[in-house]
């Protein structure tokens, strides 16, 4: 290791400019690419910043080392940086004005030759997250934990400015209620119990704000056993905060600050007021209840229209205070029939029972259902669902939700295919007034929508004390979500902050005494000792980083995530122990898997 021991790197390869010809640099980094010409060598040498051409005339004795370069070896150069030749510059990457000639070089380490190439689309995910630190080595991976790693300092930076502290709350604790399973951990010295990691630290940051710290924060890890899709990961990030003595407004104020901050900062875009709107009626506009705001499609109700026309399935949905809603679209030529059928099952596949389409053909409106409606009938549902000249519409007939479900995805779906969305645009979306509880018809209770310590809308908040349980579903909660392009990148809540509020809501989720007093004595106890009225959200890291990034899928913007199996394929994890270990636990494992000998 001469190098290393007599000489310090200079520069980062892809940080050299035209101001830095005739300087003398030392670098280390990959071989990324060599070529051999007439007695010369070139290489690409890659590290973090990019790449930099370096010339090695392996006929000088301190260079003599360079025919034996290969892909991906780790070497040290020293040299001088040199404007490339006129016609020889290469304006697509930064150091493509010069390049470096080398006057000493030394490998630091071989290597094999890697199982694929970085920037070869074709290899299968699979390969690069077994080999997860080569597929890291990718300049676009890199650019993402860069980014990634901005955004999170604007965070700190800026909540530090707003008072917060920065405080580390525990990963082996009790179990948090977020709506999904627990991740368990046996306890060695307490055999028989076990940690829940936590679904987020929603108890812990309450019992700060009860410990009197006011404002908190953390980058916290949270764990969530539940299926995974695109944007979940079992283990996420979250930008986690709670404050004491403000409201609702106060903490979308800072929200939204720190918002307009890490925009500003990490993509220099300047983001103005964010809107609102209630959860009723972003669901009777969208569907959903974090609508991309960069569709312009929109649902409308058209039951007036629609039923009282003979039409069984419209008419029984009706008849049984359902909806109707049609989702009208423009460019009716791109639908074929076998296209039409495809959206059908889509909508299917949501849970409708089927889907109606209309289409303006030529100023005559035809559809799947002609035979049960006159045209002039046709021609009013058209109207009331905003049909778009030369359009097709579709509607669904269902439940709220079911039919809120289908159509939202066929608005995604439709908005992509007839490229009715920008997708360099950033639309924000505050959601507010969410219903309180919503009904488990599987367990037959009440779950909290957002989770047990929200708290309902302070005219509302006698409903709750006097167990009016025929009230509940008019319920709304003092929470919110932050909503950007078709993601929930935060939520939160006011909490409650009463003893006797929280007993009558866990009394509400159909929890007994002897529960509550297991899972949450301890917190219910703590509100009795002077709770301040105190509120919070979180952010998902991940997903931000995604947005900002420009990727749909969050393991873009991880270092080291998991499969959608929960499964890690480089360390093989999770990965099964000794029996000496789960002796030690005090663990036998279920017959059908203990392993045959
Ligand atoms: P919530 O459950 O809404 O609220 O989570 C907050 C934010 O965390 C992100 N998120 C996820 N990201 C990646 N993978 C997951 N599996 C995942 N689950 C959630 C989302 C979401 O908006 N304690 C409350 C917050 C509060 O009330 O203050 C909570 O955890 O972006
Ligand atoms: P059916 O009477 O079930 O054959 O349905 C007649 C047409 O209505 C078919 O085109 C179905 O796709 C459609 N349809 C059935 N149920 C619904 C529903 N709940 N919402 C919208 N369309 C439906």
């Amino acid at each position: 290791m001469a190098f290393l021991k007599t000489l310090k790197r200079t520069h980062r390869c892809g940080s050299l400019r035209k101001e830095h010809v005739g300087q003398n640099v030392v670098l280390m980094g990959w071989v990324n690419s060599r070529r051999d010409h007439g007695g010369l060598i070139f290489i690409d040498l890659r590290d973090r910043d990019g790449f930099v051409q370096i010339v090695l005339n392996p006929a000088l004795e301190a260079t003599k080392s360079a025919p034996d370069f290969r892909g991906e070896y780790v070497v040290a150069l020293q040299g001088v940086v040199r404007a490339r030749p006129e016609g020889m510059t290469n304006k697509k990457i930064g150091t493509g004005e010069i390049e470096v000639e080398a006057t000493r070089c030394e490998i630091l380490s071989q290597a094999d030759t890697p199982p694929f190439q970085t920037d070869d689309p074709k290899v299968s995910e699979t390969l690069r997250l077994k080999y997860r630190y080569l597929d890291l080595r990718s300049p676009r991976l890199q650019s993402h934990l860069v980014m990634r790693h901005k955004a999170v300092q604007v965070v700190r930076n800026y909540l530090a400015n707003e008072g917060f502290l920065e405080i580390e709350t525990p990963i082996l604790y009790k179990s948090t209620p977020e709506g999904a399973r627990d991740y368990l951990v046996p306890s060695r010295v307490n055999q028989g119990s076990f940690y829940a990691l936590p679904q987020s630290p929603q108890t812990l940051k309450q019992l700060c704000m009860i410990g009197g710290l006011d404002r908190y924060y953390q980058i916290a890890r949270c764990f969530r056993d539940e299926d995974l899709r695109a944007d979940r990961q079992p283990e996420f990030s979250q930008i986690d905060m709670e404050l004491s003595f403000v409201d609702q407004d106060d903490i979308m104020a800072i929200n939204e600050g720190l918002l307009k901050k890490i925009w500003k900062e990490t993509l220099d875009i300047t983001v103005t007021e964010i809107p609102r709107m209630t959860f009723f009626d972003v669901m009777n506009k969208y569907g959903s209840d974090k609508p991309d705001l960069r569709n312009p499609l929109e649902l409308r109700d058209v039951s007036k229209s629609a039923s009282g026309q003979g039409f069984k399935v419209f008419d029984d949905v009706a008849a049984r205070g359902g909806a109707i809603k049609a989702l009208a679209v423009p460019n009716v030529a791109l639908f074929s029939r076998s296209r039409i059928d495809k959206l059908t099952d889509t909508a299917k596949n949501m849970g409708a029972k089927g889907l109606v389409w209309l289409k303006d053909e030529n100023g005559t409106i035809t559809s799947s259902v002609s035979k049960f409606f006159s045209p002039e009938a046709l021609a009013k549902i058209w109207a009331e669902g905003g049909g778009i000249k030369g359009g097709a519409m579709f509607i669904v007939a269902d439940d709220f939700d079911p039919c809120c479900a289908a159509l939202s995805t066929l608005r995604n779906e439709l908005g992509r295919e007839l490229k009715l969305i920008d997708e360099k645009a950033f639309k924000f979306l505050w959601v507010i007034d969410f219903p309180l509880l919503e009904y488990d018809g599987d367990n037959k209770r009440w779950a909290a929508r957002h989770h047990p310590f929200t708290m309902p809308q302070d005219h509302q908040l006698q409903i709750m004390l006097d167990r009016d349980e025929k009230q509940y579903p008019t319920l709304l909660a003092k929470a919110y979500d932050l909503v950007c392009n078709g993601y929930e990148i935060g939520g939160g809540s006011m909490r409650i902050y009463k003893r006797e509020v929280q007993a009558a809501m866990f009394e509400a989720l159909g929890m007994s005494e002897a529960e509550v007093k297991l899972k949450f004595g301890f917190f219910i106890e703590a509100l009795s000792y002077g709770t301040p009225p105190h509120g919070g959200i979180a952010w998902g890291v991940d997903r931000l980083a995604m947005l900002l990034c420009g990727t749909d899928a969050i393991r873009d913007v991880m270092a080291f995530p998991k499969t959608s199996k929960a499964t890690d394929l480089m360390a093989e994890a999770p990965s099964e122990v000794s029996r000496e270990q789960l002796i030690e636990l005090g663990i036998r494992l279920a017959a059908s898997l203990e392993k045959k000998p």
